[in-house]
């Protein structure tokens, strides 16, 4: 990162609260936010997923919110956090620690910013979890992590291995393809206006459990 990237974060993407979960505000890309300065800045920079809220994590955030006591006192994972949405949303709903994950280090940086304006701490992790042992946690959260059929594929394994370990998993996502719907069970649906649909688009999303 060449660029004074927190500085372009909270000059050029303005702090909004998020449409369906306005407890929590974001840095939100918009059309004269200029991305393509980060990316011609950095031959590394990765598509910024961080600068939008998604709508696996906007269902999950809304359903932590109505529901607290799914993360009251817990010790609480974010995978594939990208703005820190959920990850807010659950350090805002009563959980004890929140760690928020994410393989991008722009991810990591925006979540800590979005964190910061919402004045919850939270932990940061840059890594991919996904190969390796369930972390010691009480709770996942997963929003929007089934965008690609090979991840998808790796995401579920590790659920299911963090499941059978002890901790519980809960994912929102609008319906992507690359998900594992038939071995998922619906426990919440919500409207939300996904990332990518057209003129504010509202669509119904789920919050799903491991069967
Ligand atoms: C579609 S975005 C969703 C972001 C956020 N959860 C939301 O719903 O708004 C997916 C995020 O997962 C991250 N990601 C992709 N593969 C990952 C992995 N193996 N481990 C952790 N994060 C990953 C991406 O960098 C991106 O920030």
């Amino acid at each position: 990162m060449s660029l004074d990237v927190e500085a372009f974060i909270r000059e050029r993407l303005p702090l909004e609260p998020v449409v369906g979960a306005p407890e929590v505000r974001l840095h939100r890309a918009g059309p004269h936010s200029g991305l393509m300065r980060l990316a011609d800045a950095d031959p590394d920079f990765e598509p910024p997923y961080w600068s939008r809220p998604w709508g696996g994590g906007l269902v999950l955030a809304r359903h932590v919110l109505d529901h607290p006591s799914l993360v009251t006192g817990r010790r609480v994972m974010d995978l594939g956090c990208g703005s820190g949405l959920v990850a807010i949303a659950a350090a805002l709903a009563g959980a004890a620690e929140v760690v928020a994950v994410d393989v991008d280090p722009y991810a990591i940086t925006a979540a800590r910013l979005n964190a910061a304006a919402n004045d919850v701490a939270l932990s940061y992790l840059r890594g991919d979890l996904t190969r390796g042992a369930p972390p010691d946690m009480d709770l996942i959260l997963v929003g929007d992590l089934f965008y690609a059929r090979g991840l998808a594929r790796r995401v579920e394994a590790f659920l299911r291995r963090c499941q059978s370990g002890g901790v519980s998993v809960l994912i929102g996502d609008p319906g992507r393809e690359a998900l594992p719907a038939a071995r998922l069970r619906v426990v919440a649906e919500h409207p939300v206006v996904d990332y990518g649909d057209p003129g504010g688009a509202v669509r119904n999303a789920a919050v799903y459990a491991l069967i």
